[in-house]
């Protein structure tokens, strides 16, 4: 409704897209065709993007969609085909599989029935627990109570803390502080009220947006050291892909690829804290999961810890043991709730939107519960709302 009477020219992207869906949902069609639909969407708006469509679907209406956003799309399918092969070079179209099988497939990286291998390796989610309570020397910042105040807009954080081996994923709509909180982590930006103390810790930063200078090249923005490291090379160059980048310049670089290397450069740098906002913003699935690989492999093998401003459930269940929960009226005021374990503040996200996830049995990847499904109500009644020990295998038997 707040967007209505504004001019078409001044929307943000998520405004955009947001109207774009609404029309196309409103029209009496018998298929629908929605390119990329969660592009520029907050995580809320992405799932009430979701049950729309799904809605749609239940009028007898055929639905394509593209989507890069897997929670989403297992969510809003019945059947998925899965395109791969050689970007810019040429695609394959699988044939449709039921959703959960064929999501299964893409996530191994193998499709049988075309003894077709895509991927060397498959994706695994890990479920290996995380510390209740962690070690006092693992303790690498902590940050007090804190306001800052931007025009009629003001965040307020509670206290915190991050650790070593600890990635923290920061979720919550557009406009409610996330890349404020960021910011003055990062020292970009003092707070109103309040003094973050860092102790000497190095931080590196990759902000939510990038702005590329000209006529410099992507290797000018990394360490000659680094790009010839052999575990550099092979965890994270050559799997984002970014070997025949190097010699390019970043003022020529898609959206994607820019967002690729500017990952790449944060996590090169010798630092205790990873900052990256929205890092997967731009990117197709694949990329999104290899960074999400990318920024967990750092992690632990340097000991050291990460922030990761996420809209994309699947890509923070991946890589993050920790998460924030922001909350609060965009553009007004948000609350950057402390960190708490991915399962805690998960549940409590999830149950204001009324969504629950399970995990799927085989792969272990979260999966959202069909509304009103016996496991959705279950879950909503004994109140836990992120994936339950029980899975749907264990209701069949
Ligand atoms: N430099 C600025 N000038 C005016 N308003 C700003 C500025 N930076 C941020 N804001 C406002 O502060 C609010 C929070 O912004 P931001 O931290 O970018 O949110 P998020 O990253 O969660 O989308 C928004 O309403 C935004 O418009
Ligand atoms: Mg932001």
């Amino acid at each position: 409704n707040s967007i209505l009477d504004k001019d078409i020219h001044h929307l943000s992207g998520g405004e955009l897209q947001r109207i774009a869906i609404a029309a196309v949902a409103l029209r009496d069609a018998d298929v629908y065709i929605f390119d990329e639909p969660s592009s520029y969407l907050d995580i809320y708006q992405r799932l009430k993007m979701a049950s729309l469509i799904r809605d749609l679907a239940k009028e007898s209406k055929y639905i394509i969609v593209a989507e890069h956003d897997l929670a989403v799309l297992d969510y809003l399918s019945d059947y998925v085909c899965i395109f791969y092969g050689k970007p810019g070079v040429y695609g394959i179209i699988s044939k449709p599989h039921g959703v959960r099988v064929g999501i299964n497939l893409y996530i191994n990286g193998y499709l049988p029935d075309e003894n077709m291998q895509f991927r060397s390796y498959s994706i695994s989610f890990d479920l290996s627990p995380i510390p209740n309570e962690w070690r006092p020397e693992d303790l690498l910042l902590r940050w007090p109570s804190f306001t800052k105040e931007i025009g009629d807009f003001k965040l307020s954080a509670l206290p915190g803390e991050i650790h070593k081996g600890e990635i923290i994923g920061i979720v919550g709509p557009n406009g409610i502080g996330k890349t404020t909180f960021v910011k003055i982590i990062s020292g970009e930006l003092q707070p109103t009220q309040g003094y973050i103390e860092n102790f000497g810790i190095s931080i590196s930063y990759k902000p939510q947006y990038i702005f590329p200078e000209a006529n410099k090249k992507v290797k000018d923005y990394f360490d000659s050291s680094i790009i010839e490291d052999p575990w550099f090379k092979e965890e994270i160059i050559k799997p984002l892909e970014i070997e025949l980048l190097l010699d390019r310049k970043v003022d020529t670089l898609s959206g994607g690829e820019l967002q690729k290397v500017f990952v790449a450069i944060c996590l090169s740098k010798d630092a205790k804290i990873f900052l990256l906002d929205e890092p997967t913003a731009h990117l197709d699935v694949e990329n999104r999961l290899t960074v999400a690989r990318c920024i967990k492999r750092i992690v632990e093998k340097k000991n050291v810890a990460a922030f990761v401003v996420e809209h994309d459930i699947v890509t923070i269940d991946l890589m993050a043991n920790s998460i924030m929960v922001f909350s609060g009226e965009p553009g007004r005021n948000g609350i950057a709730n402390p960190p708490t374990s991915l399962r805690k503040g998960m549940n409590k996200f999830l149950k204001e939107l009324g969504i629950t996830f399970r995990r799927d049995p085989q792969t272990k990847r979260p999966r959202v519960n069909k509304k009103g499904s016996w496991l959705d109500r279950y879950q909503k009644e004994i109140g836990e709302y992120y994936y339950t020990e029980i899975t749907a295998e264990d209701l069949k038997a």
